[in-house]
């Protein structure tokens, strides 16, 4: 588009069922942090919204788990959420809540003028249904084995292991998660959306129109479309969430990822009531900019779903000129997961290093997942901290600040005009500026923070090269222009970093006595603004190897793993029916054509017999020979790929990890368990 008139910035709306970890910062807050203080900084008219979703099975979930309300729930983290952004630096304009009046307000309106207009086919269909409960089950309250990758542990609507989105009645085994009970198939009405309308429409404006979006965003769009889009159900049986406006809807509340979205327009017309603006300035006239900042989970939802919605309203919404949705961030060799605690939850972080929030946001855009999914590791923290911004950056302003109060006591020298050598050092700095603005504007903020960096790199250079404690003694006058020169790169690295560093920057700022925006980075005539520095404590400090250490090892404390209600009592009868023994296993070998599949001999004390086991991705079969389990014996046998199983080996699981259920060494083949 030809230069916007102005900005809408999202993010998405993060569940207010748990805290904020670093891979949701990494995925979409610092990104859109840094593209909105960048825009700021340019004097652009812009307006950046999130706030928490605070509908969806997840949180009614919780709810349940903990004995709680839904409400209680989102009170408790919505309040947690705003403050560890705030605490952060992550500058929203508004940050909204969707159980808001305004915005059921919102939702129900948008819904309606779908309704109205008669986009939504009305169709009644089975959808399970926990009779212990009296209760429709939602897609997350359902989990069974993933039909794409045989994850077992997949969600109605979604695999967390491959990112397939499902519908539940695709899950192999489903179980509902309120009672562990296999639930039953019953009628209900809901209003759906036919996507598949929208497909030529979506192929046009998302393959054709948008070739600038990002490859992982566009790749996932693609492989959307050919594999052909299904109408889209857009409302629920359940009782927490935006209740569906119209007649003979009962019970039933609007889908939370039509109601989430829109939670980015109710936001924004709070943002407008309280600053006197006009909301519809930023949702339907062309010349806004709308953004979607995104994990990419969320691709689907904000690339070919809601602007379909958009679309789809009678009133003219503006759509997405870019969804810039980042990869996943993984930590210390594995996933983050916040059901078992692996993670670094940023109100910890926040709480645990006072004053360091510019330190995790470098470490965190240095390795941003922006093509592909990275890592974060407190080494790696550790390293980016010491040997780039202690050694680099700190050190570069450091020498600069103690120089000019050593030699001029704070007073920036006064110069008519530079020479040729520092005019070429301040032309590069203008060269790295407009570097840094092409990738923050292509949504490349690892480079572009490079780049800033280079303006340190620069500045260090130029004071290693010359040298000026050296020429003071024979040359004090150059020396008066070197440092107006270094003090210039000093307040161009402070309008440079404010977007990626901002308490960094503001530091540098105060110490000029100045408010400098982005445009004064690059000038010829800032040395003109620059009269005083004061002396500045040091920006950054090391991180000792005991930090490591200590963090590392706090993640590896116990964990919570299950995330399964308990089941059902049941009679002691039924357990003893119930055939465990200690079985000891004589071979193995992959299933072929399977990815997850063994064929396993085991000695049971009674016979032989084969056991076929979805272990192959945790474990090679020549590791396993000579192991004891714990061996379910008289489960009925069935055919698995054509072998037939006879009995189930007992494995602990949770989300990544398999592990045996294993008896001690000396425990002898076919002992009864029980
Ligand atoms: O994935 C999530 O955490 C969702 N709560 C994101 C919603 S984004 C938008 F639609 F509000
Ligand atoms: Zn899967």
């Amino acid at each position: 588009m030809s230069k916007p008139s102005r900005y809408l910035v999202t993010s998405a709306l993060p569940y207010a069922n748990g805290p904020l970890h670093i891979g949701h910062v990494a995925g979409a807050y610092l990104p859109a942090d840094i593209y909105v203080r960048y825009l700021k900084g340019k004097n652009e008219d812009v307006v950046f919204v999130c706030g928490s979703d605070e509908h969806g099975a997840a949180i009614t979930i919780k709810a349940l788990k903990e004995k709680t309300t839904p409400q209680e729930i989102v009170d408790e983290f919505h309040k947690i959420n705003k403050k560890a952004f705030a605490d952060f630096g992550i500058n929203f304009d508004i940050y909204h809540r969707t159980s808001a009046k305004i915005h059921h307000e919102t939702a129900q309106g948008f819904f309606k003028n779908l309704f109205e207009g008669g986009k939504f086919i009305e169709e009644t269909s089975e959808q399970f249904y926990d009779a212990a409960h009296d209760q429709f089950l939602a897609d997350r309250y359902i989990m069974g084995t993933c039909p794409k990758c045989e994850y077992d542990s997949a969600y109605g609507d979604q695999c967390e292991k491959c990112g397939s989105a499902l519908s539940p009645t695709e899950l192999i085994n489903p179980k509902s998660t309120l009672t562990g009970n296999t639930p039953e198939l019953k009628t209900t009405k809901h209003w759906y959306f036919p996507l598949n309308d929208y497909e030529p429409w979506l192929k046009e404006w998302i393959l054709e129109q948008h070739k600038d979006w990002k490859t992982n965003v566009s790749g996932q769009c693609k492989s959307w479309l050919d594999a052909g889009l299904q109408p889209r159900a857009m409302t629920r049986d359940l009782d927490w969430g935006v209740q569906v406006p119209i007649k003979g809807a009962d019970g039933k509340v609007l889908y939370v990822w039509l109601d989430a979205p829109i939670g980015y327009i109710s936001a924004t017309k709070q943002w407008a009531i309280e600053n006197n603006k006009n909301w519809e300035d930023y949702w339907k006239k062309p010349d806004t900019k709308l953004v979607h900042f995104i994990g990419k989970d969320n691709i689907v939802f904000h690339c070919i779903i809601f602007p379909s919605l958009l679309k789809a309203n009678s009133e003219t919404y503006i759509l997405p000129d870019n969804v810039p949705a980042n990869e996943f961030l993984n930590l210390e060799g594995g996933k983050i997961s916040t059901s078992r605690n692996h993670a670094i939850w940023l109100n910890e972080f926040v709480a645990d290093f006072p004053g360091k929030q510019d330190v995790l946001r470098y470490v965190l855009c240095s390795i941003a997942p922006e093509t592909k999914d990275s890592e974060f590791t407190w080494a790696d923290y550790q390293a980016r901290n010491n040997n780039e911004l202690v050694a680099i950056y700190g050190n570069f302003v450091n020498r600069c600040v103690v120089l000019t109060q050593k030699y001029y006591k704070g007073e920036i020298p006064e110069i008519t005009a530079f020479d040729e050598r520092e005019l070429k050092v301040l032309e590069d700095v203008k060269v790295a500026k407009q570097k840094i603005e092409k990738s923050i504007e292509r949504y490349r903020f690892r480079e572009a923070q490079n780049e800033m960096m280079n303006v340190a790199r620069i500045g260090n250079k130029y004071l290693a090269d010359i040298e000026p404690w050296k020429l003071i003694k024979t040359n004090p006058e150059e020396v008066k222009e070197i440092m107006a020169c270094a003090n210039v790169i000093v307040a161009n690295l402070a309008a440079l970093s404010s977007p990626f560093l901002p308490q960094t920057s503001l530091k540098l700022t105060d110490a000029f006595g100045l408010t400098l925006t982005w445009e004064d980075a690059g000038s010829e005539e800032l040395y003109k603004k620059l009269k005083t520095i004061k002396p500045l404590e040091l920006l950054f400090t090391k991180v000792e190897d005991e930090t490591v250490i200590e963090q590392v090892e706090k993640l590896k404390k116990p964990e919570e793993t299950s995330h399964m209600p308990q089941k059902e009592s049941i009679a002691f009868d039924d357990f003893t029916k119930l055939d465990i023994r200690v079985g000891e296993i004589i071979s193995a070998e992959k299933v072929k054509k399977t990815k997850k599949l063994l064929e396993i001999k085991v000695n049971t004390g009674l016979d032989v017999r084969t056991v076929v086991s979805g272990i192959a991705e945790h474990y090679k079969p020549e590791d396993i020979i000579g192991q004891k389990v714990t061996l379910l014996l008289n489960l009925e046998p069935r055919k698995i790929k054509g072998i037939e199983s006879q009995g189930m080996i007992l494995m602990a699981e949770d989300n990544e990890n398999l592990q045996f259920v294993q008896p001690s060494e000396d425990a002898v083949a076919g002992s009864l368990i029980g």
